[in-house]
């Protein structure tokens, strides 16, 4: 049994169909990323997933439980968690409390918890009593992340984790979630347009591309597949290059 199983996933807003049918599984422990052009599809994948917007057809599967018509607050109390692309801190609330409001369900953070944080992110201890708000869309990217965790998820569900990081900074996150995969055994799936990265540090990929699945494998798989790096990783003019070499 997967950790999550989405099947046959039809999905979009008003009367436009995103999604025509996708399917998608993370295991246990399991770092998945997806890739694919802008507009794909790939945000809403998310929040269908999530119950943030119905699925049409198809089903959704967390834990073998079918979770396809939940409300993210139900879905969230059953161990998956979402950081979305954008927006996704309270700005008037400070680093702390923002935490705070993540781990609301479980009741208030332990000292542990805020303690974990602080480490993971030092920049966020410093910041603790600073209005997240003000803070740059890395560091907030970070207490995102953070927040999410606080009630210690089976699965994350990440969008674009490294939107807003510096470019020396983006490694940094994509280690940091591995940390987090192995320290808390929490799985993780997330978008990246950072797809090169991303996958680099993933056990699996999927691309997705209008609202369809295109390619799905090994990270290390999709990485080394000519066609993937030609039309997702936006190295088309390298390989073009190559073969006019051979
Ligand atoms: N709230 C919305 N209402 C109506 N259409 C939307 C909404 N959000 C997204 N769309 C449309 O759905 C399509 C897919 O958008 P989505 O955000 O899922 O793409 P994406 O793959 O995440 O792209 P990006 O890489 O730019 O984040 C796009 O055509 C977009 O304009
Ligand atoms: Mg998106």
């Amino acid at each position: 049994m997967s950790l999550l199983e989405a099947r046959n996933v039809v999905s979009g807003y008003g009367d436009a169909e995103i999604l025509h049918g996708v399917d998608l599984n993370v295991e246990n422990d399991e770092i998945v990323t997806i890739i694919g052009p802008n507009g794909a599809g790939k945000s809403t994948m998310m929040k269908a997933t999530y119950g943030l917007i119905d699925c049409w057809e198809g089903s959704v599967r967390f834990s073998g439980e079918d979770i396809t018509s939940l409300r993210p607050n139900e879905v969230t109390r059953r161990g998956l968690c979402y950081v979305p692309q954008k927006e996704n801190v309270f700005p008037t609330l400070s680093v702390r409390e923002n935490l705070e409001m993540g781990a609301y369900i479980d009741g208030n953070p332990t000292e542990d918890d805020l303690q974990t944080v602080w480490d993971r992110f030092p920049i966020l201890s410093e910041r603790r009593n600073q209005r997240a708000g003000s803070m740059s869309g890395g560091q907030q990217q970070m207490l995102a992340l953070s927040s999410a965790l606080m009630i210690d998820p089976d699965l994350l569900l990440v969008d674009e984790p490294s939107a807003g990081l510096a470019p020396d900074l983006v490694d940094n996150m994509f280690d940091r979630l591995v940390d987090i995969r192995d320290e808390t055994n929490t799985a993780i799936l997330m978008v990246e347009q950072n797809a090169r990265q991303a996958l680099s540090v993933s056990d699996r990929g999927y691309v997705l591309d209008m609202g369809e699945n295109e390619f799905e494998g090994d990270g290390t798989a999709l990485l080394e597949s000519d066609e993937v790096a030609a039309l997702y990783l936006g190295e088309w003019y390298a390989l073009n290059c190559k073969q006019q070499t051979k």
